[in-house]
């Protein structure tokens, strides 16, 4: 009896707090080794000293720490993705992928947003950890990946997600962004476009720098020179705002820019909404293309000209990737380069501007 009232004493004084496997121990008077066997190895524990254990479990409404659990037998059934703005409908678009692909094998996923900072990066890289997930995806907010190679010696799996990666170390799923910088510049040049702005994001983010070449690859395959016919206007926020305030920049040149390529939908919503304040046509006094091609693009007043990204596919590709390095032994590190395709809408075309020639 006594024992009884100590106990229930001590666990009304623990109430509030989360209930420890000592807890259901005391109150089923057993050892914590008995309730341990209980949990993980029930056929070892006679039934009725079972059923008491249990009864103290519901309780107490006992949930045992998943995560600790899992960090010692390495079982872990959760994934964690990195995302650079969980905002952005791209991003939005990849988780479902990766959701997806990751409930097949009955694993969940933990989604946080780096903000494109990469202090808060490497924190959350730090929390997966101590969550004891499997795997990462990451999609760096900066050029420099060394800071991965400590997480992947202490045993947890990295993939790159929307960056390509450095062959054979690495595994990685990106779109080819030259490619899609490329097909935006060429779309405009071919309507006769002859100085382009460009509203991009800082070039440490491996996709705002590989659009950029692929604009001035563009560029110079038309032979135009890119001093000239290019003017690049940086935002730190890859969205509306950065892309209203990159639109107001290029509205005060002296030389006008009659098209403008933005790094993401998101910015070229902003310059979209920054023209119509303005009362600017689009595409008639400015075109504008978009990149990433997200569900809003093509429903907007002046559907938006975008290059699409196959997002859904990336995250799968991402998330099998993953689950393939954090299970098999001998895993060969692969890098899946996605292509991007231009969509023509009306904020690019098909007004011709100036005659070729
Ligand atoms: O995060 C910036 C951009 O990179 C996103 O909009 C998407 O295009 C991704 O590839």
């Amino acid at each position: 009896m006594a024992a009884t009232i100590q106990t229930a004493g001590r666990l009304a004084r623990a109430a509030g707090r989360r209930r420890s496997i000592r807890d259901v121990a005391e109150l089923a008077g057993v050892s914590v080794g008995t309730v341990s066997n209980v949990l993980n190895k029930p056929s070892l524990v006679a039934p009725e000293t079972r059923a008491k254990v249990e009864a103290a479990i519901t309780t107490l409404g006992f949930v045992r720490n998943g995560s600790a659990r899992q960090l010692r037998a390495g079982t872990s059934r959760t994934i964690g993705a990195i995302v650079l703005d969980i905002s952005n409908p791209f991003f939005t678009d990849v988780a479902r992928g990766i959701e997806d692909r990751l409930a097949e094998d009955d694993f969940i996923l933990i989604l946080a947003s780096s903000d494109e900072r990469v202090d808060k990066e490497r924190r959350y890289l730090r929390l997966l950890e101590e969550q004891g997930v499997q795997g990462v995806l990451v999609s760096p907010a900066e050029e420099d990946l060394g800071w991965l190679d400590q997480p992947r010696a202490r045993g947890t799996a990295i993939v790159l997600l929307d960056r390509p990666g450095p062959a054979e170390t690495m595994c990685s799923v990106a779109v080819d962004d030259v490619r899609g910088g490329e097909l935006a510049a060429a779309h405009l040049v071919a309507l006769g476009h002859r100085r382009i702005g460009f509203v991009n994001g800082p070039t440490k983010i491996r996709q705002c720098a590989d659009r950029r070449k692929g604009v001035r690859k563009a560029l110079r395959a038309a032979r135009l020179p890119v001093a000239r016919s290019l003017v690049e206007v940086t935002v730190n926020s890859l969205n509306a705002d950065g892309g209203e305030e990159a639109l107001e920049r290029l509205l005060q040149l002296a030389d006008p820019v009659t098209a403008i390529v933005c790094v993401n939908d998101l910015a070229a919503l902003g310059v979209m909404r920054g023209l119509r304040r303005g009362g600017v046509k689009v595409p008639d006094e400015m075109a504008v293309v978009g990149y990433d091609d997200v569900e809003f693009a093509a429903v907007l007043t002046t559907p938006l000209t975008s290059i699409r990204q196959p997002r859904y596919q990336l995250g799968r590709a991402a998330a099998e990737l993953l689950l393939a390095e954090a299970h098999s032994r001998g895993h060969q590190h692969e890098q899946i380069l996605f292509q991007p395709e231009l969509i023509v809408r009306e904020s690019s075309g098909p007004h011709q501007l100036v005659p070729m020639g």
